[in-house]
């Protein structure tokens, strides 16, 4: 989510920015921004939309001689994509980019705007500069005002930041978001990913968090809370290929190993104080509500069907799901005490986007869930709720999903606290499962290893059934989904309940069941209707904290305390399970045959 770059020597800046940014694009582009200092004099450009935008602004300007410089590319969190919320930002000297998401930035605008100045932009980065400076004023060098700001930040962040009272000098910090640093010869690089500054710099540093610095004169002065520290340098690959999958084999292997740390990023700022915060619902948007309709395709269709449970159980109100090919033309009745709420990861699926305008046109009040800022369905709604799991390329999705499923979860309990349906006991379980979600999500080199190897006795038969029940049903038609995208075997998820109900007449040696057997939902009924496939000779492959006799393969998970825990990590190994097949089968993983990655027909 966003990206960052900086270089520091002679070479043009204006291209050697740009370039960067068209690299790291792919974290976000909904407004790019520069800034130079070269001679003393200072140049900034910032634009809405694509790179391109910027590349057109600046295609008059260039650089010469030895100066410092920053770029952003922009993912929006705080504020609409305009050009005044584009970083970078600045104060009356300085300017600063940013990527995270700072946590008490209101409260420090607070004391600022009480100091008597004023805000261009709604972002929490510009907090940063303003700090600066104020800091600065009362500080014997320009590093030591910075230092001073890092320190009254919290949560995440990566963030440089230039200024006309230093202008040979780019002062660095990070903290949860990424960056490193390139070095070649006196020159010095910054950037988000490595991708940008390959074939330029010859070597990189990768920043711990909590560290910070500045660079200047072709050196880098690293601290951290210990003091100065030593910079241990290392080779910079040369493959950008590889790099821009940092090291996987595919997106979507990086994607579903990214999850444990973007679903931090869906969290930051929405779960604390034990509440649920949701800035961008205006505090009266539920008022006149008394039931919810979910319209989604796909992925997004089965995250919506796993809150369909959640809304219901917590916040007591009901909640209906459909899929929006359907919906568009059953004649629905709709009720504008209905909120209408739409979940896509492209924010352009035909279907759902005139699903949301037909909700819309019958007096509906509507909130999408999306991941990409200022999409068709997001300038289409009332509100709107962002997933923030950054750029997914791999056309199966992996993270997008996890993220929506932890949006719609921390939306359940939102609504539970307005409506208070909820004693403090319960939403105290909620919240302590939720911060534990990244843990849930990490993928353990043994578990691939297993996956992988298990994987080799699932590649022919007559198809799959995943299974599972309650929430685990909507996981097991999205475990169903993933396999069938990138391996092109025939599954089909199922409510374990309704086996008996028909499909269990295929059971056999070579139906293969993928069970979902949670401990904490439910366990005993789904033993049940596994052993009934099992007596039938179906092939097991039971995932689940309990041990399971019966089972041909088995997956162990942690005995979870709360269900979501126990979805989000089975949820992981039924990713995995699907693209090991694929890569054995010698798939596509990433671009899978007749998929896209956004459907905007019908
Ligand atoms: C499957 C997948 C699709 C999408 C569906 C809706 O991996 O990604 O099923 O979920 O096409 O797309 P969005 O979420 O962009 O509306």
């Amino acid at each position: 989510m966003c990206g960052i770059v900086g270089y520091l020597g002679k070479r043009e800046k204006k291209e050697l920015l740009l370039d960067g940014l068209q690299e790291l694009e792919y974290r976000g582009y909904d407004s790019a921004g520069i800034a130079i200092i070269e001679d003393d004099q200072l140049n900034n450009f910032k634009a809405v939309g694509k790179l391109a935008n910027l590349r057109e602004k600046t295609k008059d300007f260039h650089s010469e001689g030895f100066g410092i410089s920053i770029g952003h590319t922009r993912w929006a969190t705080h504020g609409k994509p305009t050009e005044l919320n584009a970083h970078p930002h600045l104060g009356q000297y300085s300017y600063v980019v940013h990527n995270g998401i700072i946590e008490n930035y209101q409260d420090l605008k607070a004391e600022l705007q009480n100091d008597g100045i004023s805000f261009l932009s709604q972002t929490d980065t510009e907090t940063i500069v303003h700090l600066f400076e104020k800091y600065n004023k009362i500080s014997s060098t320009p590093f030591e005002a910075f230092a001073k700001t890092i320190e009254r930040l919290h949560g995440a962040f990566a963030t440089l930041l230039i200024t006309e009272a230093a202008p040979d000098t780019i002062f660095f910090a990070k903290n949860g978001s990424p960056m490193l640093i390139g070095f070649d010869a006196d020159e010095v690089y910054f950037a988000s990913s490595d991708t940008p500054i390959i074939g330029k710099a010859t070597q990189v540093y990768y920043l711990e968090d909590g560290e910070y610095g500045y660079a200047k004169s072709g050196e880098v002065k690293l601290f951290d809370a210990k003091g100065a520290r030593a910079i241990q340098k290392q080779p910079l690959a040369t493959d950008k290929a590889m790099a821009q999958k940092d090291g996987y084999r595919f997106f979507m292997e990086k994607e579903i190993y990214e999850q444990s740390s973007v679903i931090s990023d869906t969290m930051i700022g929405r779960v604390r104080d034990k509440e649920i915060y949701f800035e961008e619902l205006d505090s009266a948007f539920f008022e006149g509500i008394n039931a919810i309709k979910i319209c989604a395709c796909g992925t997004s269709y089965h995250a919506a069907l796993t809150s369909g449970y959640l809304f219901e159980r917590l916040a007591k109100i009901r909640c209906d799901v459909e899929i929006a090919s359907e919906f568009r033309y059953k004649e629905p009745l709709l009720d504008p005490s209905t909120l209408f709420v739409t979940i896509s990861q492209s924010g352009e699926t035909a279907d759902t986007l005139e699903a949301l305008k037909m909700a819309k046109r019958a007096g509906l009040k509507s909130l999408s869930i999306c991941n990409v800022d200022n999409s068709s369905i997001v300038r289409e709604s009332d509100a709107v709720i962002l997933t923030r799991a950054g750029i997914e390329k791999g056309v199966a999705s992996t993270k997008a999903f996890a993220t929506q499923a932890m949006v719609l979860w921390m939306l359940s309990v939102y609504l539970a606290q307005k409506r208070q349906t909820m004693s403090d006991e319960a939403k105290a379980i909620e919240i302590t499962a939720m911060l534990q979600t990244p843990k849930s999500l990490l993928v353990t080199e043994e578990l691939h290893g297993k996956l992988h190897r298990l994987s080799k006795r699932y590649l022919h038969g007559h198809g799959f059934f995943f299974i599972g029940r309650d929430i685990f049903y909507p996981l097991a038609l999205e475990g169903a989904l993933k396999l069938k995208e990138i391996s092109y075997l025939h599954a089909e998820g199922y409510p374990a309940g309704e086996m008996k109900h028909g499909p269990i007449a295929l059971a056999d040696s070579k139906l293969f069941t993928i069970a979902l057997m949670p401990k904490t939902v439910h366990y005993d009924k789904i033993k049940s209707n596994v052993e009934e496939l099992s007596a039938r000779d179906a092939t097991i492959l039971a995932i689940s904290p309990e041990p399971f006799t019966l089972a041909d393969d088995f997956i162990q998970t942690i005995y979870a305390s709360h269900p979501m825990l126990e979805f989000f990590e089975m949820m992981v190994v039924t990713q995995i399970l699907a693209l090991e097949i694929a890569v054995r089968l010698g798939n596509d993983v990433d671009m899978p045959r007749n998929l896209a990655k956004s459907v905007t027909v019908e």
